[in-house]
């Protein structure tokens, strides 16, 4: 049999052992019927079940699914995804230099809008401002959405928030520490960034080609595995849980919240979003620093207003602003 045959094999046994879970044998007797196959090919497949880093235990007589692997395969993050379109073509990598790469490139060869690029690792992953991403193997989520969307390019930066907030609201089911979103791209946890978002415009005048969102969460990074200078800036699930997240919970989770807020996205913008965007903003009220690139300068963050824009208030002036570095001034 050939190699890919015996994939796909495996692949159709796993899909349907894995719904007997709740401690139900299923019989070799009853799969070499189904899958028309013989005994040693199916032991086969069952052995690459096991190499792929799925817990199945197999007896005399026969196979019982109890875990599944924690990758982050097409199959795995297909497989009970409850999104209406989001996620239904998947491109997943072991090693990719950045996701954010060649999102870009399939969206411009014509893919389509609610496409996923998913790795494992990235060797080059950006940040904002050109910094890297630190992206090592299996430990966190990196992935990247291909949008379409028909609104103008001057709606596109409210996307950014947007994504925050799915991302916030994804955490809070995984941990029970407090969750905040610093504007416009970051999510913080006990005030150290376990998740960044880098969304990259393509566009003409009027017209929006492709809007890339690339996300970075940090899951089951250990201290360690940050450098000295992000220790003392980022975090994981790891460090705050004390124990290891399933990466696949999360991100089915993230997909389905993402589509959620994008679709009201489409409709009114951030009208249905913000009241929730505030409440988790973690710069509302505090002295600011903004960097602008070309300017500096220095406020209290007041609000986000209903475009994503941040509002600061300097000497009685309100001003928006709709992008840039922000950090809060600690009074001594
Ligand atoms: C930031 O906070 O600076 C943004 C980080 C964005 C990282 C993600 S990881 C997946 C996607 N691919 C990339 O190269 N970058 C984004």
């Amino acid at each position: 049999m050939e190699v890919i045959e015996q994939e796909k094999l495996a692949d159709a046994v796993l899909l349907y052992i894995r719904q007997f879970r709740r401690g139900r044998l299923v019989s070799y007797s009853s799969l070499i019927t189904k899958f028309k196959t013989d005994y040693p090919t199916l032991k086969n497949a069952l052995k690459l079940i096991k190499d792929w880093k799925y817990k199945i235990i197999e007896n005399e007589k026969g196979v019982l699914f109890v875990k599944a692997s924690d990758v982050l395969t097409a199959t795995e993050i297909a497989y009970n995804l409850k999104t209406k379109n989001l996620g239904h073509i998947i491109h997943a990598y072991k090693t990719v230099k950045s996701t954010n790469d060649i999102a870009s490139f399939l969206a411009e060869s014509g893919e389509k809008e609610g496409t996923v690029i998913v790795a494992e690792e990235q060797t080059q992953g950006k940040g904002r401002l050109g910094r890297l991403w630190h992206s090592p193997p299996k430990a966190g989520i990196y992935l990247s959405i291909i949008l379409k969307p028909s609104f103008t390019p001057d709606q596109a930066p409210g996307i950014a928030i947007m994504t925050a907030l799915a991302l916030a609201n994804s955490l809070l089911s995984f941990c029970k520490a407090q969750i905040q979103i610093k504007w416009p791209n970051d999510v913080l946890i006990n005030g150290k960034k376990i998740a960044g978002i880098l969304t990259e415009l393509s566009a003409e005048k009027k017209k929006i080609n492709h809007i890339i969102v690339g996300v970075g969460i940090n899951i089951n990074h250990k201290k360690e595995d940050f450098s000295n200078e992000l220790k003392t800036t980022a975090t994981s699930l790891r460090i705050i849980n004390n124990k290891k997240s399933e990466r696949i919970e999360l991100l089915q989770l993230f997909l389905k919240n993402f589509e959620k807020e994008y679709l009201k996205y489409k409709k009114n913008g951030l009208v249905d979003s913000i009241k929730k965007i505030r409440k988790y903003s973690s710069l509302i009220g505090a002295p600011v620093k903004l960097d602008y690139g070309k300017k500096i300068i220095e406020g209290i963050a007041v609000d986000i207003d209903k475009t994503g824009a941040l509002i600061l208030e300097k000497d009685g002036k309100k001003i928006q602003v709709n992008s840039g570095e922000v950090t809060v001034v600690k009074n001594n």
